[in-house]
């Protein structure tokens, strides 16, 4: 049996003291041994991008991501975004502009557009278009995907959300 490792992910500012195998993937790790599984799993080789989390604010694909690899370093997934019953302006905006069908590639599209607009909040549509690129719809709704993200930047400008989100 392989040898596991204790480890503590930081996940949406709580500690989870956890045991993995040095190959588990940080997605694996999220979903099963932290019960956070608003990050999904789709391809499993870095296409879709349907498991993006933020790590130390930056998306990252957590299935190509090991868990030991994020011990010491912030990880927000989706079930950060909302503040008790306040949604995300992201969140909203993707209820508001019909941002999604089944919802599975969701959370991955909440997770890149927050960290894209956190770190440069006057992103173009153009610019925004050609991150969200790297993500991929199967219902293929990436026209009200990209309305969502341009209504919640619009939001975020006028209102930025609070600083701990
Ligand atoms: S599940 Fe990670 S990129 Fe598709
Ligand atoms: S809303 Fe169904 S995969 Fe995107």
């Amino acid at each position: 049996m392989a040898e596991k490792h204790a480890i503590t992910l930081n996940a949406n500012g709580k500690d989870y003291r956890i045991s993995v195998e040095a190959r588990r993937t940080l997605a694996d790790a999220l979903r099963d041994d932290c019960g956070l599984t608003g990050t999904h799993l789709g391809c499993e080789h870095g296409v879709c991008g349907a498991c993006t989390v933020l790590v130390d604010g930056k998306p990252v694909r957590s299935c190509l991501m090991f868990a030991v690899q994020a011990e010491g370093q912030a990880v927000r997934t989706v079930e950060g975004l909302a503040k008790g019953e306040v949604l995300h302006p992201l969140q909203k905006a993707f209820w508001e502009n019909h941002g999604l069908q089944c919802g599975f590639c969701t959370p991955g599209f909440l997770m890149l557009a927050t960290g894209a607009l956190e770190a440069e909040p006057d992103l173009s549509e153009a610019e925004l278009r050609d991150i969200l690129s790297s993500n991929l719809c199967r219902c293929t709704g990436y026209q009200n995907i990209i309305k969502s993200v341009c209504a919640a930047a619009s939001e975020m400008r006028a209102c930025p959300p609070s600083a701990d989100r």
